[in-house]
């Protein structure tokens, strides 16, 4: 596996000193050892994938907020200091929950980062032929499929995410727009279409179920943004999320339209696991999970 210069595995390796979640379809071993614990999950639902949350934020709770210009970057602002430790292992368990099933996407987090590939190995990574290992020995595509949600189909199809070979992107949408995005994606025949009443929770609980029928979507890692999270929570089709807690104090009265992460406690959601890396460190690793299973 890779990392950055200087910082070996056992420096970035999360040890979950909790872990309630003892089911392993994936197996107990997880992709690399040196790197990685294995990661457990329920089985998925009878009729709609597993679905996880996957964001990073600070110590008090910001997830993101209005960039000012496009340099205004707070999930960079969270994270802070790329060559630490913490970082390296945080950006390592983003690719290591790509391992299991598909990558689900909010259109606006697509807007503002649009050379984004949600794949264990993103573009100007080193290679990590463990993680692609570990997907097809579990019999999944090399690749994740990636799932963008967007209610306008107002999407730049000429993205990487719709052109990287090997990676079929299943936009989730209103019928309102479908037609239009089918017209421009016939050049791009990666790009399949969900058309559902997506704004209403029963429908976008329909696309979900047929995520699943169609398309066999079992392991759904949403990794936001904050306005598709709170989509699927409303519908209640958000089972879980792995949050990165780091130590960074952001001052909302400093940005525009600052979004929080939920109030996992005050919504009655369980944590199930926690970790740290073994330097000391001020970032935590948590897992909340809001639907029993
Ligand atoms: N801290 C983190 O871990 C983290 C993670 C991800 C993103 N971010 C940051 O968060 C920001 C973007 O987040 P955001 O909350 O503004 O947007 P978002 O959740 O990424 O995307 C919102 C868009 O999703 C589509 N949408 C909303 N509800 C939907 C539904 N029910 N069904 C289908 N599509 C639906 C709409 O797309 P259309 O507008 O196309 O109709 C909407 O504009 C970015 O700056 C990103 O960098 C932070």
């Amino acid at each position: 596996m890779g990392g950055e210069p200087g910082v070996d595995s056992g420096a970035a390796k999360i040890r979950w000193y909790t872990n309630r979640e003892r089911r392993y379809p994936f197996g107990e071993r997880s992709p690399d050892p040196e790197w990685f614990e294995p990661i457990g999950f329920p089985p998925p639902w009878p009729d709609r994938p597993w679905i996880y949350g996957v964001v990073v934020v600070s110590a008090n709770g910001v997830l993101a907020w209005r960039r000012a210009s496009p340099d205004d970057d707070p999930v960079l602002a969270v994270l802070g200091d790329a060559t630490r430790p913490e970082r390296i292992a945080d950006g390592w368990h983003l690719r290591h929950l790509r391992c299991f099933g598909d990558v689900g996407l909010g259109a606006q987090t697509l807007r503002d980062q649009p050379r984004l590939v949600p794949s264990p190995r993103e573009l100007g990574d080193p290679p990590a032929p463990a993680l692609y290992r570990f997907r097809e020995a579990h019999g999944i595509p090399h690749h994740p499929r990636a799932i963008v949600y967007s209610l306008r189909g107002n999407l730049e199809l000429t993205s990487p995410i719709f052109n990287t070979p090997g990676m079929d992107a299943i936009v989730v949408t209103a019928p309102a727009a479908a037609a239009a995005l089918s017209d421009r994606a016939v050049r791009t025949p990666a790009v399949g279409i969900i058309a559902e009443e997506v704004l209403e929770p029963a429908g976008l609980r329909r696309a979900h179920e047929r995520l699943f029928a169609e398309r066999g979507v079992r392991y759904l890692a949403c990794e936001g943004g904050e306005k598709i999270l709170r989509a699927l929570r409303a519908a209640e089709l958000l089972d879980e999320v792995f949050v990165t807690v780091t130590d960074r104090i952001i001052d909302g009265t400093a940005h525009e339209g600052v979004v929080k992460i939920f109030d996992f406690e005050a919504e009655g959601a369980d944590l199930i696991a926690e970790g740290k890396i073994s330097p000391p460190s001020g970032w935590t690793f948590r897992r909340w999970r809001f639907n029993g299973r």
